[in-house]
């Protein structure tokens, strides 16, 4: 791990924003972008796939070890992931997906064999880590760490009006009973829980418009890492 890169740590609870916020700040900054939610999503989709059972711990670790997955854009500049070279970008989007996600991401074993596939996109010139654990667990020296929140109301207000978006339908209650059990078992599981960095900034992003809460990050990003914003304003 290349501990000079800086690391900006997006950490949150789902549909708090920090997908889309944490992508905006990489492309504002130039630097590389890791959504580690979806590296537990593909793993949990190869699974599925390959008729793994969720708490298989030993058969799970073997599949995060030969993980067939590329990270990229597309020909539009939006993220894509390819899962043994096939596009597998929506399917991950799925709350199946994310529920088995959160299954998979319990188990101990499983999270140790993600770390270092994780550790590996601190890349020059910066990376911004989006997920759970980023600021605790991965990148524990990330000079600028924010934990992202927003009430569950809101969250899944977010959450599905994006579900929406990309064509899948979902009705509040069940999105809101599958929310907050999901919050439950990442908050709650033994290693890596959901939880704040004790140096991480709070941030609750309930009635933030989005680019509020990125103006905010990159205002600290600028006083803990430095001169930032115009080296930005010169690649975009
Ligand atoms: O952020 P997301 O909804 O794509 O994440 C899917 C699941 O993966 C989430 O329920 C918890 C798990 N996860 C995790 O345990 N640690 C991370 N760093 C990122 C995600």
């Amino acid at each position: 791990m290349n501990q000079a890169v800086p690391v900006v740590t997006i950490d949150g609870p789902g549909g708090s924003g920090k997908g889309t916020i944490s992508r905006l700040l990489a492309k504002k900054l130039g630097w590389h972008w890791l959504d580690s939610g979806a590296i537990y999503r593909v793993l949990a989709l190869a699974a599925l796939n390959e008729n793994i059972s969720l708490d298989d711990a030993d058969a799970l670790v073997s599949l995060a070890n030969n993980l067939d997955v590329v990270f990229q854009e597309n020909e539009r500049g939006e993220p894509q992931v390819l899962l043994k070279a096939v596009d597998v970008t929506t399917d991950l989007r799925t709350e199946t997906c994310g529920d088995a996600a959160s299954q998979v991401a319990a188990i101990p074993a499983v999270r140790k064999a993600l770390l270092a596939r994780q550790q590996n996109f601190r890349q020059p010139p910066g990376l911004v880590a989006d997920g759970r654990d980023m600021g605790t667990v991965v990148f524990p020296d990330a000079p600028v760490k924010i934990f992202l929140t927003a009430c569950l109301e809101e969250r899944v207000k977010r959450r599905h009006k994006q579900l929406k978006e990309q064509g899948f339908e979902f009705s509040i209650d069940a999105l809101f009973h599958e929310m907050a059990a999901r919050d439950k078992r990442d908050a709650e599981r033994a290693v890596a829980p959901l939880q704040a960095a004790e140096d991480a900034e709070v941030l609750d992003c309930s009635y933030l418009s989005i680019d509020e809460v990125v103006d905010k990050v990159m205002t600290l990003i600028e006083k803990k890492v430095g001169g930032t914003r115009s080296k930005a304003h010169t690649e975009f």
